[in-house]
């Protein structure tokens, strides 16, 4: 089969349909992006790399970050980890509050808001200098210099940043955040920010589908056990209240974010970044999500 082609193909036919999204206007600056954007990049196991459209345009990761974060985060505290957070899908808005009052602090998952402020708590405390110990972390997976912060958006997003500011809060009344609110909150803009292209986040995210090796240089980022069980997070959770739809319309594990980015991954075979910033009602890519139920139906690609 020519990959390549029926990216091309696939690519076509999704940026001709009629796009039933809308910009995520929540954070101000995302609201000013042109809403015509569309890119893919996969890159394979075997050493494929290709993109199509505004493939290595940046753009704003926002929760695609979360798996990032929850990687480091894994690596420091190992098992212990899952002491304060969980791994069950919450079923709920990503930034919902109700399972958080019942649950005693603890949040559902590390990709809903509450299970990313948790994590951002426990980077704060384990590492020497957060916002560059990350950004150099991200800098290595990816090879890529070129990966910055954005003031811009992470400021937009913290003068409107109430409900993060609620669930932290909430979460710190019960003890589960040990950092002052505040900087928890700073770091987590900041975090969310952090704008790649479909190029670096498909390169990136190749070590998920290479049993936690990167493919250049063969270093070990995660163990066999910890890769399943963030290819398993992805699955089962990395789409909030749809990862159920994107399960069975898709069948690949992934992330998604309200920049308009997704990543999913093929365990052994290849990892895919789609971009397009217009979102659905549940807060994923509309014609990313197109895209990828289109390609693994296409290339019968998908791990069911
Ligand atoms: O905290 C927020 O609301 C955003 N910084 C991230 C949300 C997000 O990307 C959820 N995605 N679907």
């Amino acid at each position: 089969m020519d990959i390549k082609k029926v990216v091309q193909n696939v690519y076509d036919k999704v940026k001709g349909i009629d796009d039933k999204g809308n910009l995520a206007s929540y954070i101000p600056e995302l609201g000013n992006v042109n809403p015509d954007f569309f890119g893919v990049h996969i890159s394979t196991i075997d050493h494929l790399n290709f993109g199509v459209g505004n493939s290595s345009d940046k753009f704003s990761i926002q929760s695609i970050v979360k798996v990032l974060s929850l990687i480091m985060a894994y690596r420091l505290l190992g098992e212990e980890l899952w002491n304060r957070v969980k791994v069950e899908p919450s079923g709920t808005a990503f930034n919902s509050l109700i399972q958080l009052e019942v649950e005693n602090g603890i949040p559902r998952n590390p990709f809903i808001n509450a299970g990313a402020l948790v994590i951002a708590d426990i980077l704060i405390s384990n590492l020497r200098y957060p916002k560059e110990d990350f950004l150099n972390f991200v800098k290595k997976l990816s090879n890529s210099k070129e990966i910055r912060y954005s003031e811009r958006i992470a400021t937009s997003e913290k003068n409107v940043g109430y409900r993060n500011a609620a669930l932290c809060n909430l979460i710190k009344s019960f003890g589960n955040i040990e950092n002052n609110p505040s900087e928890v909150l700073d770091f987590y803009f900041n975090l969310c920010s952090l704008e790649m292209s479909c190029e670096d986040l498909s390169n990136l995210f190749l070590f998920l589908a290479n049993d936690g090796f990167t493919l250049g240089d063969k270093q070990q980022i995660l163990t066999r056990s910890q890769t399943k069980r963030i290819n398993a997070l992805m699955q089962t959770c990395g789409f909030y209240d749809e990862s159920g739809e994107f399960a069975f319309k898709v069948g690949l594990p992934g992330k998604s974010g309200v920049g308009g980015g997704i990543v999913a991954v093929h365990p052994k075979q290849y990892a895919i970044a789609v971009w397009s910033p217009k979102l659905n009602e549940k807060g994923n890519s509309y014609k990313g999500v197109r895209f990828l139920e289109e390609f693994t139906t296409e290339t019968e690609l998908s791990i069911f």
